[in-house]
């Protein structure tokens, strides 16, 4: 089964950017890991990152007309964008909420998610791990 793993905004950065907040593993090593994993599995991971909204917007749109469950994180456009709500709204598949950082025990701001009213599940502040979980949670639903 196919699984799109998306990554938003400032997530390419992985590795450089504040490394006590979202470790010190590049975006590469989380991609090589998911790939990894889904072989082990039986998921035939897809892994993307954009800093363009409208193109998380069409990837979401592909993953609702090709009912691929997709475990999504949005960065920042998680606590902004009511479109990249209104997309998730489309999914029937399984959309797994994914936040490398316990949202929850950071700033206000990052405590509402657009996307969450329509995740089948969410988990932030396991770092990395949070992608094989819910990548194992998809394999387990198959
Ligand atoms: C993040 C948390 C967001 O608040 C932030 O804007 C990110 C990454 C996380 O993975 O912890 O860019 O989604």
């Amino acid at each position: 089964m196919k699984v799109l793993v998306l990554n938003g905004p400032n997530l390419n950065r992985l590795g450089k950017r504040e490394p006590a907040v979202y470790g010190s593993q590049t975006l590469a090593d989380l991609e090589a890991m998911c790939v990894e994993t889904g072989r082990h599995i039986g998921l035939e991971v897809e892994a993307r990152q954009t800093n363009a909204e409208h193109e998380l917007l069409e990837w979401l749109h592909e993953a609702a007309d090709e009912r691929t469950p997709v475990v999504l994180n949005a960065a920042a456009w998680t606590h902004t964008s009511v479109a990249v709500g209104d997309a998730c709204a489309q999914l029937e598949a399984p959309l797994i909420e994914v936040h490398i950082s316990n949202v929850h025990k950071r700033e206000a701001f990052r405590h509402h998610s657009y996307v969450s009213a329509h995740a089948t599940g969410v988990i932030a502040g396991l770092g990395l791990q949070g992608y094989i979980a819910a990548l194992h949670y998809i394999a387990a639903q198959s």
